[in-house]
C-alpha cells in the first residue's frame, strides 16, 4: 500500500456492485476521515457496460476482462459481487492466490465452499470477509464475532430473507396473491437472480449456515439444515393466522442445547405481540441471546443496493486497517476459528406447537377421524376452526392448533391423515414460534 492508498477492484456491476462503487466515489472523504486511508476504485470488471447506472466512472478503469483486475499487482482488495457459484469461486480463489484480500456478499458460495476459500486465504496470508452476506446492511457478523465475542450463543433466530418477508407482508397487509407480491420483490431488486432460492428457504438457510458456523465455531454443512419455503402458504392461511392474533414469518432458527444444535428454516406463526411480527417488507431482524449479554436484537434492511454496499464497505475499511498493520508486520488473520465439532439435532426430534390446515369434505365424522389420528400419536389439539363450504366441490378448510408435539409424531399422523379419502393432499403444516 503506497501513500496509504488502498486500490480496489470490483467484479460485477449489478445491484450490489453499483452500490459499492457509488459509496467509494461519493463517500470518499468521509471514509478517509474515518480511517486516515484513501480508497481508490481502480478497476471494475463487468460484461454489460450498456446499462445506465447513474455513476461517474470517468476515473475508473472499466473492463470486461476479469484477469486484468485479478493480475494487477496494485490492487489490494477485490470485491466480488456477481453472486452464484461459478465463475465466482474461480475468481475469488484466483484473487486470494494472487494475495489479494477479498470481500463478498455471496452467501450461497460461503455457505457451501466457505471452508475451501478460507483455506486458500490462509495459505496465501490474505483475508476473506463477508459481512454483507447475512442481513444486508445489519452488522450481524461483526456483532457476533466482535461485539459479542465474550458470549456463548444460546439462541439466534429471526428473519434473514428480505424477499419472503416482503411477500408475506404484502399478503398480510395488502391481501396480495403470492405471485403478485413476488413480482414486486423482483422489481425492487431484493430477490435472487433465481427467486426459487428465496421462496424455498434456501437463501435464509445459506445465511443461517454462516451465522451458525460463526456462533458455534464449527463448520455447519449447509445440506444438514432443515428447510421449508413459503410456497404452500395461501391467503386463506394468512387470514386464519390473523384470526388467531398471529403473523406468518419465514424464520431461521439456531438453538444450542447440551446434546447439539437445532437449526432450521421454515415458515412460522408468531404472536403479534412479538417484535418480529412487526418486521415488515424487506427488513430483517435477528434476535441473539448470549450467555453474558442476554437478549439482543439486530434490525435493519436485509437487502438492496445501498444497505448491502454499506456492509461491504465496512469490510473494505477493516481489511485496509489490516493492510496498515501488515506493513512490516506478520500476517494478522481475523478468520473465524471453525475448530469445534458439534452435533446437529435431527428435525424429527424437535418439538413445536403446530398449525394444521386441511381441506376436507364437509361430511359427518371428519373431525373425529382427524383428531383420533392426532390422539393416537400423542398430539393434543388446543384450538380448532372450520369454515362453511362455499366451494362447489364441498371441500372446507379445517384448521387445528396443537399443543407441543414431536416432529416425528406429527409426521406419522400427517401421513395417515392425508390417506383419508375425504382429505385433499395439499394440507399445510406450520410451526408456531415459542420463546425457548
Ligand atoms: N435475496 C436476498 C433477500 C437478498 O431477499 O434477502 C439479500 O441477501
Amino acid at each position: 500500500m503506497k501513500n496509504r492508498q488502498v486500490n480496489i477492484g470490483i467484479i460485477g456491476l449489478g445491484t450490489v456492485g453499483t452500490g459499492v462503487a457509488r459509496i467509494l466515489l461519493e463517500q470518499k472523504e468521509l471514509l478517509t476521515t474515518r480511517s486516515t486511508l484513501s480508497f481508490n476504485l481502480k478497476t471494475i470488471a463487468e460484461l454489460d457496460w450498456n446499462k445506465d447506472r447513474n455513476l461517474d466512472l470517468s476515473q475508473v478503469n472499466c473492463t470486461t476482462d476479469v484477469d486484468e483486475l485479478l493480475n494487477d499487482p496494485e490492487i489490494n482488495i477485490v470485491v466480488e459481487t456477481i453472486g452464484g457459484y461459478e465463475p465466482a469461486f474461480t475468481f475469488i480463489s484466483k484473487a486470494l492466490k494472487n494475495r489479494k484480500h477479498v470481500v463478498t456478499a455471496n452467501k450461497a458460495l460461503i455457505a457451501t465452499k466457505g471452508m475451501e476459500l478460507y483455506k486458500i486465504a490462509q495459505e496465501n496470508g490474505v483475508d476473506f470477509l463477508f459481512e454483507a452476506s447475512v442481513g444486508g446492511g445489519i452488522p450481524i457478523i461483526k456483532g457476533l464475532r466482535e461485539g459479542l465475542v465474550a458470549n456463548r450463543f444460546e439462541s439466534i433466530y429471526g428473519i434473514l430473507n428480505g424477499t419472503t418477508n416482503y411477500i408475506l407482508t404484502k399478503m398480510h397487509r395488502d391481501g396480495l396473491e403470492f405471485d403478485e407480491a413476488l413480482k414486486g420483490a423482483q422489481e425492487k431488486g431484493f430477490a435472487e437472480a433465481n427467486p426459487t432460492l428465496d421462496i424455498s428457504g434456501g437463501d435464509a438457510a445459506h445465511k443461517l449456515t454462516i451465522l451458525s458456523s460463526i456462533a458455534s465455531n464449527s463448520f455447519i454443512p449447509f445440506d444438514k439444515i432443515y428447510m421449508e419455503g413459503i410456497t404452500g402458504i395461501t391467503k386463506m392461511d394468512i387470514t386464519f393466522a390473523q384470526s388467531f392474533g398471529m403473523t406468518i414469518k419465514l424464520l431461521a432458527i439456531y438453538r444450542a442445547y447440551k446434546d447439539g444444535l437445532d437449526l432450521r428454516v421454515h415458515p412460522t406463526l408468531i404472536n403479534n405481540s412479538h417484535l418480529l411480527a412487526a418486521v415488515s417488507n424487506e427488513l430483517n431482524a435477528i434476535f441473539v441471546k448470549g450467555d453474558f449479554v442476554g437478549d439482543t436484537m439486530f434490525y435493519g434492511p436485509g437487502a438492496g443496493e445501498r444497505p448491502t454496499a454499506s456492509a461491504i464497505i465496512s469490510d473494505i475499511v477493516d481489511l485496509s486497517r489490516d493492510l496498515l498493520l501488515q506493513e512490516g508486520e506478520k500476517y494478522c488473520n481475523r478468520a473465524i476459528s471453525l475448530t469445534q465439532n458439534v452435533q446437529l439435532i435431527p428435525i424429527e426430534d424437535v418439538t413445536s406447537r403446530f398449525y394444521l390446515r386441511f381441506m376436507t369434505k364437509d361430511i359427518p365424522g371428519v373431525l373425529s377421524m382427524i383428531s383420533g389420528v392426532l390422539a393416537e400419536n400423542g398430539i393434543s389439539i388446543s384450538s380448532m376452526v372450520q369454515l362453511e363450504s362455499h366451494e362447489k366441490d364441498n371441500y372446507v378448510p379445517i384448521v387445528l392448533l396443537t399443543h407441543e408435539a414431536l416432529e416425528k409424531s406429527m409426521e406419522r399422523a400427517l401421513q395417515k391423515i392425508v390417506k383419508f379419502d375425504f382429505v385433499k393432499e395439499d394440507y399445510l403444516r406450520l410451526r408456531i414460534f415459542e420463546e425457548s
